[in-house]
């Protein structure tokens, strides 16, 4: 029953620990990472069988209710989000309004951050019903919004969502299909996306999440808590990453192939020039969602026909690094957005989308730590303290007088 925070107050001592490497800021019963031996872990159950036998909702109820659902549970939950994906005739205005070569993350989130005005009985945290509606309008909404933010993008018509159809099958619909034509929904493509979505749902305290958390902590509501972690996950060091990873295989492409001289850059140190999709803070083996998405990337590419020879580049980049000291000593690994990017283009999203497409796999993730959170009697708001290193006291002087 020791208060070790509040002893170590009474001391006035405070720890400096940059970037939260070695801080735990909650307890958490949702998901185990053992990053020395590349275990990972959803409410006890290991990565690898719920990427064989689940599907994303069933893992969206594990994550956000703790337990696997009944069928009954099930039903209820997938036809609730079902029933939910429509947008508000007014919200779709919003993506008039955005430059047409937007980039798709900060639409998303001001999207998401929208939703508070549409839906005003979602503004009290801790009223049980207000958090289990904003929960299904947002795993509902969020597709269709990420949809839209596409459609504009490319200059073609919204597709209204078809209740008929399940999550992810919908969101292909509305993204690449037309008003008038009938969309085949291609059962390994559903399939495929399904699988990374669950593999992207929950890695306990990343930099979004634990965003999500901080907004939380203030009692700020669920769409304003996912929609500040949908900006924490823009940046190229968190979920920015799967493009960028794109970007340096096409840029290897364009140099001829040259494998060999851009691992000795990256080994240089040359500034802006990092193995993209490698290294991870917790992670000092194999990201085991890299492993799974390293064979669906095979098959995936081998089922739609694609023989992208970033691929190669990919599989060359990856042999050579980990045979070099310089990753081995540092235990740099491929992480879970080293081959995603080769099945989204091959899934024929553009690079720059691929950020949304982490944060719809990642959104029960965000929702079952932001619930997690509120519901902890040991809650407190996140207000981390510093050490100053500024100036000594000093006095003001007029202007002239500078
Ligand atoms: N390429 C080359 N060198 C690297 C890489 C990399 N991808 N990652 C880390 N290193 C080196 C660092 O330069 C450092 O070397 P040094 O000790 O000689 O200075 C050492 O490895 C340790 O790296 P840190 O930056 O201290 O590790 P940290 O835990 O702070 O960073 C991070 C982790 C941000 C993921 C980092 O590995 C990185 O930038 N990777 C590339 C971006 C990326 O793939 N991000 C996705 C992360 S997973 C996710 O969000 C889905």
């Amino acid at each position: 029953g020791v208060d070790l925070g509040k002893l170590l107050a009474q001391t006035g001592l405070v720890t400096l620990d940059p970037g939260f490497v070695n801080t735990a800021a909650c307890k958490s019963d949702i998901t185990y990472i053992d990053g020395d031996a590349g275990i990972l872990r959803y409410r006890g159950y290991p990565i690898e069988e719920l990427a064989a036998k689940s599907n994303f909702i069933e893992v969206s109820y594990l994550l956000i209710y703790g337990e696997l659902p009944t069928q009954a549970q099930y039903d209820d939950f997938a036809d609730r989000i079902q029933r939910h994906t429509l947008l508000h005739e007014d919200l779709k205005q919003f993506f008039d309004g955005f430059p047409r070569d937007a980039h798709p993350m900060p639409v998303l989130s001001s999207a998401v951050s929208a939703l508070s005005t549409f839906y005003q009985d979602s503004l009290d945290p801790f009223d049980q019903n207000q958090v289990e509606l904003s929960t299904v309008r947002l795993l509902a909404k969020l597709p269709t919004i990420a949809a839209y933010a596409y459609k504009k993008s490319v200059g073609q018509p919204f597709l209204y969502p078809d209740n008929s159809l399940g999550l992810v099958e919908n969101f292909l619909r509305m993204t690449f299909g037309f008003p008038a034509e009938p969309y085949e929904v291609d059962p390994a493509l559903t399939r495929a996306l399904d699988l990374l979505f669950i593999l992207h749902a929950d890695h306990e305290q990343n930099c979004s999440t634990s965003t999500v958390r901080m907004v939380g902590s203030s009692e700020a509501n669920l769409f304003a808590s996912i929609s500040a972690g949908i900006n924490a996950l823009f940046g190229p060091l968190h979920g920015g990453a799967n493009s960028a990873v794109l970007e340096m295989l096409e840029g290897i492409h364009a140099n001829g192939g040259d494998v060999d001289s851009f691992v000795e850059r990256v080994k240089n140190k040359e500034p802006g020039v990092k193995l993209m999709g490698f290294g991870h803070r917790v992670y000092k083996n194999y990201d085991p969602r890299a492993a799974i998405i390293k064979k669906t990337a095979d098959e995936v590419l081998g089922k739609l026909g694609a023989n992208d020879p970033l691929l190669e580049i990919a599989l060359k980049l990856e042999e050579k690094a980990l045979a070099d000291d310089y990753f081995v000593e540092r235990k740099l690994y491929p992480n879970v957005d080293f081959y995603t990017g080769l099945i989204y283009k091959a899934m024929g999203f553009p690079t720059k989308y691929f950020t949304v497409l982490f944060a719809l796999g990642r959104l029960p993730g965000w929702i079952a730590h932001w619930r997690e959170m509120l519901e902890d009697p040991a809650r407190k708001i996140s207000r981390p303290r510093q050490v100053y290193t500024g100036a000594a006291e000093r006095s003001y002087r007029s202007i002239g007088e500078r």
